[in-house]
């Protein structure tokens, strides 16, 4: 288990491979920080499936920073990664000073969706001794320009991209990538070529790293759930049950 961003290098290069949750608040930090889980995310993906927005451009700084602050009283061991969300990182300045709200609201590394377009926001970070933490392949912030959630890496051009991308990030001192949606093959190379640790999600087995959205993982948001993720619990379902059973038993029927 993970206790110190430190100790990513010594994993990268002996296993075994990092298991990455996202937590949205007090009680999911906890028990996923006991469980064992090596990193956890604030992911901006809060605004889906704990804010019921239609997609992460909705999410502000004050929204990640509140529910950052909510995990971090419930996490001791594991490191906090928090999401800068959308339009919050629009130059150097801006993603410097967004990235100290998340620092303070609780959090030891911040992420963003980009590569070699976004080097000025990350040099800018980590120069200000912020753990940084980078995101390739299919971009969640870029739903709306892009007119979907779209596989990458699918062709040699697109994939050299991505590599370029993932090289100007690790160059900047990035400690790890999350590489999404993304040809296997394409975040294997990345993989191979980097220091920083990969972590993938809908990406293939040959990463340093799996990260899950927890309520996909426990079977929380029933209404959609990625194809790529195994639901290993029936969450809402037993919420559902329970709540059925008191309503039944305060109606007396
Ligand atoms: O917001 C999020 O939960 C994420 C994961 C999908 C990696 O960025």
């Amino acid at each position: 288990m993970l206790t110190s961003l430190s100790e990513l290098p010594a994993r990268k290069a002996a296993g075994p491979p990092l298991a990455v949750l996202t937590a949205y608040d007090y009680p999911m930090g906890r028990l996923l920080d006991e469980a064992g889980a090596d990193l956890l995310l604030v992911g901006d993906s809060l605004g889906m499936v704990v804010l019921g927005l239609p997609d992460t451009t909705g999410v502000t700084l004050d929204m990640m920073c509140h529910h950052t602050a909510a995990v971090r009283r419930g996490v001791t061991r594991a490191p906090v990664i928090a999401d800068l969300p959308y339009h919050t990182y629009r130059d150097a300045s801006e993603a410097l000073a967004s990235a100290r709200c998340l620092v303070e609201a609780g959090a030891d590394a911040v992420k963003l969706e980009g590569g070699v377009d976004f080097v000025p926001q990350v040099r800018a970070i980590v120069g200000a001794g912020i753990p940084f933490v980078g995101h390739l392949g299919m971009l969640p912030q870029s739903v709306r320009v892009e007119g979907g959630y779209k596989k990458k890496g699918r062709t040699p051009e697109d994939a050299d991209r991505l590599l370029a991308d993932a090289l100007a990030l690790d160059a900047e001192g990035a400690c790890a990538i999350v590489l999404e949606s993304m040809m296997p093959e394409a975040a294997e190379a990345i993989t191979r070529r980097i220091r920083a640790n990969t972590i993938g999600i809908g990406a293939g087995p040959g990463t340093d790293g799996q990260v899950l959205v927890t309520s996909d993982l426990t079977g929380a948001f029933p209404w959609f759930r990625p194809p790529f993720a195994r639901a290993r619990a029936a969450v809402a379902d037993e919420m559902s049950r329970a709540a059925r059973e008191f309503i039944a038993d305060v109606r007396g029927c």
